[in-house]
């Protein structure tokens, strides 16, 4: 056992490897402008996801969980000085460090109990004050929990967004969603970014060109923005903008979509769930180490849409119960799938938007350069693939990454870093089978009390779910169930 715990802290801490193509040779002043550190393939997880291998990888990780929860106590902030040590944004760009053990590390900060030493020195406040936040907890898997790794929270675990510092009732709740397949979603997000970027420019040289008023559609992979006009003398009306900001990027993280990169989500969380201050203030959470903590996230199993299985027969419980029926439900999920689309689900939950490129490029911190890594080749199972018909990488999200008015009484006090209260992103639906409850606040424990919460610009989807029949009800929560994320063996500690 001492021989396996050694392996797994040279294996985690340790493993200084070749695995990055870096290029050290470019000075930091050429930062901007600089290829990316690309990730060398990460060697495929040993075994089929139930397999016995998989079991002891687990039991490894949480062998390591617990070894690394003694060395703090023998020796407060070791884990933190030593990951900041190994993930040092110079070594990574001399690729000195692979990018599996970036992940490794990220995946133990994610679980990482944030102390003094660490620079968790405020007293624990459970409504945030303004925008400074908590400190609510200390760490990142106390929220990120339900329904496996980095998973979404219970009502429990809401936040309290721009309150006083003390009454629930002045600030906005949000729960924790899970963290799936946040790398599809950022790059999805910048490649219709650039496509809003690119009608705008060509808007504007044509209005200069022709002395005129140019309007345009603003459409990329086919989700409407509303119009924009170009004036001859440079200006924008951006009044017929609709679901993004006037600056047209998408922004695709946190309840009302208002960051476009992981890098600064997880940044504002650690600022403001645990008070620590990050490399643009002053360490401890180094930039290396939120590089790590964003390719654990960019590197999670993505979740499947899987047409749910027969139920075999199952054995009776206790004798005078009945043994339960076996069922089939694909006869149930066919039709919920057909009900998805003609209850208008689909309108905004957009079932797949197809990505143009599988790299996923972190940009740069303050200090280090850009690390790039490929997700049709360096995750697990299922990997995103080329589909020649689609012309490009199919993600199944089941959103439009747009915002949409909910209504009053979804609406929340506070603008959210300039979103307006009733404005909501369509939340992406992948992975909805484990990460109950639903909606922004968590106030809908089943999927037909989400349903029911949408008003406004759901109003209509809402009305043709009430007007479905007792079976059709259950065939479209059945399609929604069949969204779930793929089983793994872990081990809890
Ligand atoms: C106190 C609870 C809490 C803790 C701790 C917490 N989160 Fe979150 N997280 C949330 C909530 C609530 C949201 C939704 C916030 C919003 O929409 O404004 C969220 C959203 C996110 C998102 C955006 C997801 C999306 O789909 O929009 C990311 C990324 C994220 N958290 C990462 C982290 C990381 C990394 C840590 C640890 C450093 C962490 N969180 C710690 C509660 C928490
Ligand atoms: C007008 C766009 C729109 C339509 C149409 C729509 N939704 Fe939504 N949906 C949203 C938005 C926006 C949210 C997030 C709202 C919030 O949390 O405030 C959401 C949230 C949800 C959630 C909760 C997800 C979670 O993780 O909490 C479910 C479930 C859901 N929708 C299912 C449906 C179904 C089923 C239909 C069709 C009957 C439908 N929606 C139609 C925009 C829409």
């Amino acid at each position: 056992m001492r021989d396996a715990i050694v392996f797994s802290l040279v294996w985690v801490l340790g493993a200084w490897c070749l695995g990055c193509d870096g290029n050290p040779s470019l000075p930091p002043s050429s930062q901007q402008s600089r290829a990316p550190v690309f990730c060398d393939p990460f060697a495929p997880a040993a075994g089929e996801p139930m397999s016995i291998e998989r079991a002891r990888d687990a039991h490894r990780w949480a062998e390591l969980r617990r070894h690394l929860r003694m060395r703090e106590a023998l020796d407060p902030g070791h884990f933190m000085r030593q990951s900041a040590a190994v993930a040092d944004p110079q070594r990574i760009d001399a690729g000195e460090v692979s990018c599996k053990t970036l992940r490794d590390i990220g995946r133990l900060l994610f679980t990482h109990d944030f102390t003094a030493q660490d620079g968790h020195t405020e007293p624990l406040r459970r409504v945030h004050r303004g925008d400074e936040g908590g400190p609510e907890t200390h760490n990142c898997r106390s929220c990120h929990w339900r329904g496996g790794e980095a998973g979404a929270g219970a009502v429990l675990d809401n936040i309290f967004l721009l309150g006083d510092g003390d009454r629930i009732s002045s600030a906005d709740p949000r729960n924790p969603p899970p963290l799936l397949g946040l790398a599809l979603v950022q790059m999805l997000a910048q490649e219709m970014s650039a496509s809003l970027e690119a009608d705008r420019a060509q808007a504007l040289r044509r209005a200069r060109a022709t002395g005129e008023a140019v309007a345009v559609d603003l459409q990329t992979k086919g989700v409407s923005f509303g119009r924009l006009v170009a004036m001859p003398d440079g200006t924008l009306d951006t009044s017929g903008v609709e679901g993004v900001d006037a600056d047209l990027v998408v922004k695709p993280f946190g309840w009302k979509g208002n960051f476009s990169t992981m890098r600064q989500f997880v940044r504002d969380s650690v600022s403001v769930h645990f008070r620590l201050p990050t490399e643009r203030d002053g360490v401890p959470l180094t930039e290396g180490q939120v590089t790590s903590l964003l390719l654990f996230l960019a590197t999670l199993p993505l979740p499947q849409v899987t047409i749910p299985e027969r139920i075999p027969d199952l054995p009776s419980i206790a004798e005078p119960i009945p043994r339960p029926p076996s069922f089939d439900f694909s006869d149930d999920w066919s039709r919920g799938h057909a009900l998805f689309e003609s209850a208008g689900c689909a309108g905004c939950h957009r079932p797949t938007l197809v990505l143009d490129s599988p790299v996923f490029v972190m940009e740069a911190g303050p200090s280090g350069w850009p690390v790039a890594i490929d997700l049709s080749q360096d995750i697990e199972p299922p990997l995103l693939s080329y589909d020649a018909g689609l012309g490009g990488y199919p993600v199944h999200l089941f959103s439009d990454l747009k915002r949409h008015n909910m209504g009053p009484e979804a609406a929340s006090q506070h603008v959210h870093r300039g979103v307006a209260v009733d404005q909501y992103l369509t939340r992406r639906l992948w992975g909805l089978n484990g990460s109950a409850p639903y909606f922004h606040d968590g106030r809908a424990p089943f999927i037909d009390h989400a349903i029911a919460a949408h008003t406004g610009e759901g109003e209509a989807a809402r009305r043709a779910f009430e007007s479905l029949d007792f079976g059709q009800k259950a065939d479209l929560r059945i399609f929604l169930m069949s969204m779930r994320r793929p089983l793994v063996v872990t081990i809890p500690d």
